[in-house]
């Protein structure tokens, strides 16, 4: 048998019925603060990562999926979604004309890592970018969007830690004191001994126990801050305190991608154990121009959706659909259900049929595990009759039909609740019970 590829996985019924609430929440909440949708590429030439992401991270230098396509061209399935998102805007020009340019995209990203619990290498996640725009208000109000979704979807703690990283002028003089504070630190990891040198901001992101107690010491980014970087930091913050949004200030923050400008944020759920940032983001005022483009601000974040998923209630964005099973005896009546299964459906009910002849208990339980609310039965009578016993099921039905429908599961006589209806009032009649009772 062919197995998926490791940390790869199907998402399947009932779980995509979640994904989909959460997409719909998503969506929803992104509309209200004018975002739009874009669908980009799964593919994009290794480059624009490379020069975006920057070659010292862990995600460039040892995650990507990158192959050369068969005219020799290097090719990487995204790592994520920001690069990609500008190098649509910017090859588009979305970004011309007045005001916040705000987008908003959904879909899987690829990092080769060790999977783990909440970690994968397809993942999914729910983006968010909004560019030209340099203010503190708007670093607000993403992260207040981001806290925005996360808070209608999940009833848990939510720690949000925030950062500044300054600007590329504040980061020169912290990364040289960072290379001072590390020059002669014994039992720095690997990659650490090499980030000394070439990147110290990345040494602030390592994962080793060992680095992390060395850096206890390091020095702190605030303190490089730039006056402007500096105010625009207390303003954020203010303004945090304003909308009464509780945060912690990380000062080791750094985040795991080279392109971030100021602002840089995560938020962690309780619940996930070792991987427990369930979104990150940040200004990343630079990036436009290091990709050929123009002086854009830009900020963003990405949720990621198999994380927010795990510690997602099992009863929230469950299917709850009401549903109508039309069970028959015998091959006339079967025919004549089909049709009324396709007339209940264009009368937007959610029904359902047995195809292989089964008996009518057999069918009842088959109604049972579809969840359904009533059950249509047609026989030879009923044919004759022109009318169908319509009759409530157990999730619906009242206590009386909750026995009735006991009797019935265990091929006891019934007596029943259940009403004659003409086959051409079926659909209205059905209309009225499912609506009336799901109002309630
Ligand atoms: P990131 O922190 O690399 O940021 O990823 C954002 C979120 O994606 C993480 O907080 C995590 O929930 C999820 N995630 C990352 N890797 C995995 C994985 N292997 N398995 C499961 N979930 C994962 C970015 O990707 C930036 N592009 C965010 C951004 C948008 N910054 C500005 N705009």
């Amino acid at each position: 048998m062919i197995k998926a590829i490791r940390g790869m996985r199907d998402i399947l019924p009932p779980d995509t019925a979640r994904w989909q609430w959460v997409e719909s929440v998503a969506r929803e909440v992104f509309d209200l603060y004018g975002y739009k949708e874009i669908r980009l590429p799964l593919l994009e030439r290794t480059e624009l990562f490379a020069r975006s992401i920057g070659a010292d991270t862990d995600i460039v230098a040892k995650e990507m999926y990158t192959f050369p396509d068969r005219k020799g061209d290097s090719l990487t399935l995204r790592p994520e979604a920001t690069a990609s998102v500008l190098r649509a805007v910017l090859e588009n020009r979305l970004d011309k004309g007045a005001g916040v340019k705000k987008f908003y995209t959904l879909g899987p990203m690829f990092r080769y890592e060790r999977p783990q619990k909440g970690r994968f290498r397809q993942f999914y996640q729910i983006n968010c970018e909004a560019y030209g725009v340099e203010t503190p208000e708007l670093d607000v109000e993403v992260i207040l969007l981001l806290m925005h979704i996360l808070k209608r979807l999940l009833p848990g703690e939510l720690r949000l830690l925030v950062n500044s990283l300054g600007c590329p002028g504040c980061q020169v003089k912290f990364k040289a004191a960072m290379g001072l504070f590390l020059i002669n630190r014994e039992g720095l990891c690997e990659d650490c001994q090499r980030r000394r040198t070439t990147n110290p901001l990345r040494v602030l992101d390592c994962k080793s126990a060992h680095c992390q107690g060395i850096l206890q010491k390091a020095p702190v980014i605030r303190d490089y801050l730039c006056p402007d970087c500096a105010v625009h930091f207390t303003r954020v913050l203010e303004l945090l305190d304003r909308f009464n949004v509780a945060y912690e200030v990380q000062p080791k923050l750094v985040r795991g991608l080279d392109y971030y400008t100021r602002t840089a944020f995560e938020v962690a759920a309780g619940g996930l154990g070792a991987q427990d940032a369930v979104a990150g983001g940040g200004r990343y005022n630079g990036l436009a121009r290091e990709l050929g483009g123009p002086d854009l601000p830009a900020i963003g974040f990405a949720i990621g959706q198999d994380r927010l998923l795990e510690v997602l209630p099992q009863d929230f964005g469950q299917e709850n659909r009401t549903r109508v099973f039309v069970a028959a005896l015998g091959e006339p009546a079967r025919e004549r259900a089909f049709t009324v299964v396709q007339e209940l459906r264009r009368k937007n009910l959610a029904a359902e049929m047995d195809f292989e002849g089964r008996s009518l208990k057999a069918q009842m339980s088959l109604a049972d595990r579809l969840n359904a609310a009533y059950v249509v039965i047609l026989g030879d009578k009923e044919l004759a009759a022109g009318q169908a016993q319509v009759r409530p099921m157990r999730n619906f039905a009242s206590q009386a039909g909750d026995a009735v429908n006991q009797a019935a599961m265990q091929g006891q006589r019934l007596e029943v609740e259940q009403e004659k209806v003409r086959f051409e009032d079926l659909a209205d009649y059905l209309s009225k019970k499912i609506g009336s009772k799901e109002m309630s």
